[in-house]
């Protein structure tokens, strides 16, 4: 939250007064999914959630804010960060970067998420996926958020490097985004140069990427636009990047590409897990589709109810679950002035959940994605964002988790050890803890039940 400064002024909107001393800030680092459900319900579609920050869950407002195009909003800073980690945000990144900086970056990567890059996409991880599950054995128990973590992460490496990455180098960046992912969970921040535990493992880690990156720029295949065509619109790029540079942009898109769709899959298994109707209906898919079609992106466009499972999913449980901007004028939303300098916070994990926009808003419900003539309100669903700075890996991720959840539902059945140990853990991403699974056949499925 933005524990700012005195040149923002004071907020004059209502919203939960929160502690003495602390404000908000002890219930909203303690259970923000809670603490941002309560604002919203109590308070309203505009809400302050601290002395210079404000939750919209307005669909109207949430399309306006972030469909932005006068640039009153900035971006340059980590969502949910404060000083302190900005530096450890990547600073030179396109994801953190504005302006015409930003337009510069988003314009040199966007040729490279092209329709060949999703057709490698569909490749790839069906062969990763394979390699993956023949190691399952029935009766087995399985961690399926460090399974199919390590898949995303290999499929990622892959997409936007080419095959330059051994496993040690995927070893060395999946450390990387660990302790990344454990200094988002700090509570207490103190400046960068302080060097903590969690400050001296991302240090380390960040030189050995840095040795990595040197050795893959070098290499053959950054010359080669069909193979690597990231990696190759970096390294042709004019002027040409500094090494922070390239180490940025490539932190920053396996973390925003491998994190998310990770959680995605895992969360989509576990709403499987509850719901064997649709987990049937899933696998029946994959045996029509698998038949029909050589695997391929056209696979995965006949896939259409394992895509709507996919889409519940990400409304139940959207990876990325706030998103913030930094107002740089005056902005005014339900008749409320909004100073300059406050941070302006919408979440999907609210809204999405929010009865007025989604009829049985709690429930999982994939048959409400097949009906193309009801489409969701505007600005009322939003897991890959939107506007200008919507994500540029949306056709990436998405075909690579439908592929992945077919795959899986294709040869198995999974059952949840403990329903009850699952839970979301809302750091940088919603990070699904607890999902163990019982890898069953599929013949020896119970007669569903109903979904709760
Ligand atoms: C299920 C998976 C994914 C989800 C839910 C997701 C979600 C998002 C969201 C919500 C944003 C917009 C954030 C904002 O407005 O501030 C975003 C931006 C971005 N995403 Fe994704 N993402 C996913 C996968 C990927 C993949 C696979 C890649 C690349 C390999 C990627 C790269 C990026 C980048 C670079 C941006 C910044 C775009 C910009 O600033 O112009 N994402 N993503």
């Amino acid at each position: 939250m933005n524990n700012a400064t005195d040149t923002v002024e004071k907020l004059s909107i209502p919203g939960p007064t929160g502690r003495r001393v602390l404000g908000n800030l002890f219930d909203f680092s303690s259970d923000p999914l809670t603490f941002l459900t309560h604002a919203a319900r109590e308070h309203g579609d505009v809400v302050a959630i601290g002395s210079h920050n404000v939750l919209l869950t307005h669909p109207r407002d949430i399309e306006n804010m972030l469909v932005d195009r006068e640039g009153r909003f900035s971006k340059a800073r980590v969502p949910g960060s404060s000083e302190g980690r900005r530096g450890q945000g990547f600073p030179h990144a396109m994801m953190n970067s504005d302006g015409d900086d930003w337009r510069t970056k988003r314009d040199r990567l966007q040729p490279s998420f092209s329709r060949h890059m999703t057709t490698t996409a569909a490749e790839v991880v069906r062969v990763e996926a394979e390699r993956t599950l023949n190691g399952w054995a029935l009766g087995s128990v399985q961690d399926l958020q460090e399974h199919v973590a390590r898949l995303t992460l290999r499929v990622v490496t892959r997409l936007l490097f080419g095959e330059s990455f051994s496993s040690s180098d995927v070893e060395i960046v999946a450390k990387l985004v660990a302790a990344v992912m454990d200094l988002a969970t700090t509570p207490i921040i103190l400046p960068e140069w302080v060097p903590t535990p969690k400050v001296v493992r991302i240090r380390r880690s960040l030189r050995q990427l840095d040795e990595v990156l040197a050795r893959v720029a070098t290499s053959p295949l950054a010359r080669d636009r069909e193979r690597a065509p990231v990696l190759h619109a970096l390294m042709s790029a004019t002027p040409k990047l500094s090494s922070a540079e390239l180490r940025d942009e490539f932190a920053t898109l396996v973390m925003a590409g491998y994190e998310t769709t990770n959680d995605a899959v895992v969360w989509a298994s576990y709403l499987l897990a509850q719901h064997p109707n649709a987990a049937q209906r899933v696998a029946e898919e994959a045996d029509a589709a698998t038949q029909k079609k050589a695997p391929s992106v056209e696979r995965m466009e006949s896939l259409r109810y394992t895509h709507a499972v996919l889409k519940e999913a990400m409304r139940l449980y959207s990876p990325v679950w706030i998103t913030s901007r930094d107002c740089l004028c005056d902005v005014e939303y339900a008749g409320h002035r909004i100073p300059r300098g406050t941070t302006v916070t919408v979440s999907q994990w609210v809204t999405h959940r929010d009865p007025r926009f989604f009829s049985d808003a709690h429930r999982f419900v994939p048959e409400r994605w097949l009906d193309s003539s009801n489409p969701p309100i505007r600005g009322s669903y939003f897991p890959f964002g939107l506007g200008p700075r919507a994500c540029i890996g949306a056709a990436v991720a998405t075909t690579e988790a439908v592929i992945l959840l077919a795959e899986i539902n294709r040869r198995f059945r999974l059952e949840l050890v403990d329903p009850s140990a699952v839970r979301p853990r809302p750091v940088i991403a919603l990070q699904p803890v607890g999902v163990r699974v019982r890898v069953r056949r599929r013949e020896t499925i119970p007669a569903p039940s109903q979904p709760a």
